[in-house]
């Protein structure tokens, strides 16, 4: 699509949150890309690639980023703000989600770790923070009592979780509504080839509760791009944490492809747009999704999915098609 053509992409409430945030936003793990336990699955990427990435994002109408301490320990953090001030973002233009790492730890670590989730992120501020998946030492009513006071001392501006099951979402829930807080996201593994949420009451409970999914991992890491369908020894050349994940869905995976190709043409979109087309809107306005992009181009496509719109029927045939992977 032309620069001429571009449409200012709509936003959506992030839960029940003032904020506004771009169906699509951009993930960042990838800045973090050959350090630590990333190496086995992202390169790494210069300053000057990870600038041109953010960029790429903003002008294409993309309003948030996702990162996390554990995306290398401040590594992506410091990197996405690097990206921002180059292009001379102010704080309130744009949305920060990070996450806190509960894995082995207590949740006084939740306060204890955010001076340096704000360190790393300066000048910009956290929007929302979320607990990165549901295995601290602590109880969850500690953990919700730490995010909770963090809102309150105004370090955060809301708070969300990540890997939460629908009932341990409803746990998170009321903890924070005894305290007149909203759990404003939860973040999962959510794509055409991983539906399971809709069967396990993640997205009833949702929809229900009125807490955005932020899809993570849209793309299936790539798979659903259909770059390995037409070649499948390009799987050689990724990293072994990537090259295991891609070879189980390919196969499976085969029909829905050629099903999306031809919904791609049609629209002159790729087939990583209508995947991440589907997503964001199949289920109204409670799916956003953070695609991942280790090239400029590839966040200037993902921002572009917001400025088409798939019929209600390639939506329902899409979504009968995947219906493997529910
Ligand atoms: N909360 C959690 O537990 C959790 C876990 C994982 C990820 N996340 C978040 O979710 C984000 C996205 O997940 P992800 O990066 O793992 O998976 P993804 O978004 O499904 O896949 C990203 C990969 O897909 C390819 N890609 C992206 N856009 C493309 C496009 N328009 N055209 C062609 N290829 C494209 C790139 O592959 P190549 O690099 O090979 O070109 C990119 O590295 C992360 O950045 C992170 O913020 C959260």
């Amino acid at each position: 699509m032309s620069k001429e053509t571009k449409l200012t992409p709509p936003t959506r409430k992030l839960g029940k949150t003032k904020i506004k945030i771009t169906p699509i936003g951009q993930g960042v793990m990838q800045f973090a890309g050959g350090h630590g336990f990333m190496k086995m699955v992202y390169p790494a990427l210069s300053d000057q690639e990870s600038n041109a990435i953010v960029k790429a994002a903003l002008d294409n109408g993309i309003n948030w980023f996702d990162t996390a301490e554990s995306y290398g320990k401040g590594i992506s953090e410091s990197k996405l703000s690097r990206g921002l001030q180059a292009v001379g973002k102010k704080d309130d233009e744009i949305i920060i989600a990070t996450k806190w790492m509960p894995m082995m730890r207590r949740a006084r670590s939740i306060k204890r770790t955010i001076d340096e989730r704000k360190k790393y992120l300066h000048p910009y501020t956290i929007d929302l923070h979320q607990i990165h998946m549901p295995y601290s030492f602590s109880s969850f009513q500690k953990q919700f009592d730490a995010m909770a006071d963090l809102l309150d001392e105004g370090h955060i501006q809301s708070i969300g979780i990540s890997n939460f099951s629908a009932k341990q979402m409803i746990k998170a829930y009321e903890i924070l509504a005894d305290r007149g807080h909203i759990l404003a996201s939860n973040q999962v593994n959510y794509s055409l080839i991983k539906r399971k949420i809709e069967n396990n009451g993640i997205m009833d409970t949702a929809k229900e509760l009125g807490v955005t999914i932020i899809s993570w991992s849209p793309l299936q890491s790539g798979i659903l791009t259909g770059r390995f369908h037409e070649n499948k020894e390009q799987t050689e050349s990724l990293l072994m944490g990537r090259k295991m994940m891609s070879r189980v869905s390919i196969k499976k995976s085969q029909k829905l492809i050629d099903s999306m190709r031809l919904i791609a043409d049609s629209h002159k979109v790729t087939i990583a747009q209508v995947a991440l087309n589907w997503l964001i809107n199949f289920h109204g306005e409670t799916v956003v999704a953070i695609p991942g992009s280790t090239k400029p181009k590839q966040a200037e496509q993902n921002g572009q999915v917001m400025n088409f719109a798939l019929t209600k029927t390639e939506l329902n045939d899409i979504e009968e098609i995947s219906r493997d992977f529910l």
